[in-house]
């Protein structure tokens, strides 16, 4: 067992991307965990940082508003930092096509010289890299494991998978202590549901809500696995704590493979009402399509002991829970 409390203690934590889901998520666990911590967040209107997410914690960390592909601003905010978990990310796939430009700038620019300025400025930090399952692109075989070749089929996919790399290179070159996690579809309470672009299931909770219907696209029968944001923000403190991690590629990924037609009658469910239907895919969204897919985590698993505990159902109820009371600061 990992001594989390023990190894956060007094240490100085940045969390770039820190106002939005997984990182407002991770802010809370950390304050509890006695780290002095920062967060560094753009606030771009489209992307998913919201103050609300913080709520609670005022007084008890730091927040910077600075976008991290200000290299000046990296340059000096990396200084003197312990761990950084670099979670600052345009997360649209849709966007990603539409604008990979700022897709590029974002996911793959700014963490060369995020690591760049920890290479020059803080060569014994800790980086913790946020990556995704999108990068395997169509899985050739399931569940996806860590020696799956990579394949993306967006433009987020590509700069988040070259992003990752540069995370390996940097270890390998320089030995600069960094871990890469894969993470797969992630949900919780915090995360944007104010439009489609992000997560289907958040803006699937959203519809629900609001009384109207859930819309899925082709036959509904791909499969997905799905983690609670507490067993994502614990398996990002867990290598953040191990040197083992270090130089290391790690998926998450979920017990629970469920289709999306299955997906929607079980949020249905725990709503006590709701309706869905099924439509075409859109042409857009076709395209970059990955199909089934859910990962093989065994190798985190057996490195640090890492699984997910909170199951799908009891994952919904309490983000159900969680928007129905707060919807008004993120509709
Ligand atoms: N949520 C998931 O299912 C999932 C899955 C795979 C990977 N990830 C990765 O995890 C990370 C966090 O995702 P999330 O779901 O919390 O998304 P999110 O959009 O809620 O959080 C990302 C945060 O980064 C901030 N940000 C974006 N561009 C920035 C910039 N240029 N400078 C400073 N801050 C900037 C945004 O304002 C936002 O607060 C991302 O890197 C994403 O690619 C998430």
């Amino acid at each position: 067992m990992t001594d989390l409390a023990g190894f956060f203690r007094g240490k100085r934590v940045l969390v770039t991307g820190g106002l939005g889901f997984i990182g407002s998520n991770l802010a809370y666990r950390l304050v509890e965990l006695g780290a002095d911590v920062i967060l560094v967040d753009s606030l771009i209107p489209t992307y998913g940082g919201n103050l609300f997410n913080v709520r609670g914690l005022e007084g008890r960390l730091r927040i910077n508003i600075a976008d991290v592909r200000d290299e000046h601003s990296m340059d000096y905010l990396v200084r003197g930092q312990d761990v950084i978990f670099s979670l600052a990310g345009q997360v649209s796939h849709l966007d990603s096509m539409k604008d990979p430009y700022t897709d590029l700038e974002i996911n793959c620019r700014s963490q060369l010289s995020l690591l760049e300025a920890c290479r020059k400025h803080n060569p014994g930090v800790k980086v913790v890299f946020a990556s995704t399952r999108q990068i395997y692109g169509r899985p050739r075989y399931l569940p996806v494991d860590e020696a799956h070749p990579l394949d993306p089929t967006d433009i987020n996919g590509a700069n988040k998978m070259a992003g990752e790399w540069y995370h390996i290179v940097y270890y390998r070159a320089y030995g600069l202590a960094t871990t890469c996690l894969r993470l797969t579809n992630t949900y919780g309470p915090r995360m944007r549901v104010r439009d489609a672009r992000q997560t289907f299931l958040g803006w699937w909770l959203r519809l629900l809500i609001e009384g109207k219907p859930l819309r899925i696209y082709g036959d509904g029968q791909q499969l997905r696995d799905f983690n609670y944001v507490d067993d994502a923000v614990e398996a990002l403190l867990l290598v953040a704590a191990s040197h083992r991690a270090n130089g290391e590629v790690f998926n998450l990924g979920g017990d629970e493979p469920i289709s999306l037609l299955d997906l929607a009658r079980l949020l249905i469910e725990l709503e006590g009402h709701g309706e869905y239907e099924i439509v075409p895919f859109p042409e857009e969204q076709r395209v970059i399509d990955i199909g089934d897919y859910y990962a093989d985590y065994t190798k985190l698993h057996l490195a640090l002991g890492w699984c997910p505990t909170v199951s799908l159902r009891d994952g919904l109820t309490r983000t159900l829970a969680y928007y129905h009371e707060y919807h008004p600061h993120y509709w």
